[in-house]
């Protein structure tokens, strides 16, 4: 039976609900599955944890606007991590196919940038990245701001990157009466003409792609 490791990390709770059900699927597509979740070794409070994304503030515009800036800032930008405790798969050099999980923090999130640094075995893996945000699946500040610094990152561990996975969880942590929620549901409705709803575990686009996902990781 092949095996499949199922990695995340969660910080309230969002990508963790995505990484149980991925862990269902794939069970149900004949893997054998094992899970884990990152656990930090000190939570950050939620003011601290945007002041390592400050820098790219005053920048955004030039890099919604040119994909040449965001090519070099993915080159060029600090990638904040954050201390975790140990692994108990550190070692995922037996697995077939590695899920690994993060939430959007502008970029991947602190703790998983540390698993990267910290796991071993990834060469030759068949890797696939899945992630939560609050906002629909934006081509550049949602899609090519997480996945492309992530994915840069695991080829460079010597993974074969095979898919990829952004499900909405139509939360956001930062301000006081849902600001940010509403702004993303905003947006979803002008640019992709649906609620932002459609694009979450409950939501029609996201359950389709979570079956979509789970087809393509499974298929070889
Ligand atoms: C520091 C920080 C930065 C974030 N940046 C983004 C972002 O760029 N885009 C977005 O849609 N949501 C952003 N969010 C919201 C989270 O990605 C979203 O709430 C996510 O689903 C949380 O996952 P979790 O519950 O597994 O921790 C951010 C949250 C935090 C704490």
């Amino acid at each position: 039976m092949p095996r499949a490791l199922i990695v995340h990390y969660s910080r309230t709770g969002h990508t963790a609900r995505l990484a149980g059900i991925l862990a269902d699927e794939i069970r149900w597509r004949g893997y054998d599955v094992d899970t884990e979740a990152i656990q930090v070794v000190r939570d950050w409070s939620l003011w601290r944890l945007p002041i390592p994304l400050l820098p790219l503030l005053p920048l955004l515009p030039v890099y919604l606007m040119s994909a040449r800036f965001r090519r070099v800032w993915h080159r060029i930008y600090k990638q904040q991590e954050q201390a975790i405790r140990p692994l108990a798969n550190a070692d995922v050099s037996a697995y077939d196919l590695v899920l690994l999980g993060t939430p959007k923090w502008l970029y991947l999130s602190f703790p998983v940038a540390r698993w990267l640094k910290t796991a071993t075995g990834l060469q030759g893996r068949r890797v696939a990245p899945f992630a939560t945000f609050c906002g629909p699946p934006l081509r550049v500040f949602e899609m090519e701001m997480l996945f492309d610094p992530l994915e840069s990152r695991l080829c460079a561990c010597g993974a074969s990157v095979v898919d990829r996975l952004a499900v909405s969880s139509n939360f956001h942590p930062y301000f006081f009466f849902g600001e940010m929620e509403r702004l993303f549901r905003f947006i979803s409705r002008k640019v992709f003409k649906r609620p932002l709803v459609d694009f979450t575990l409950d939501g029609e686009v996201g359950k389709a792609e979570v079956k979509r996902f789970c087809d393509a990781v499974c298929r070889e």
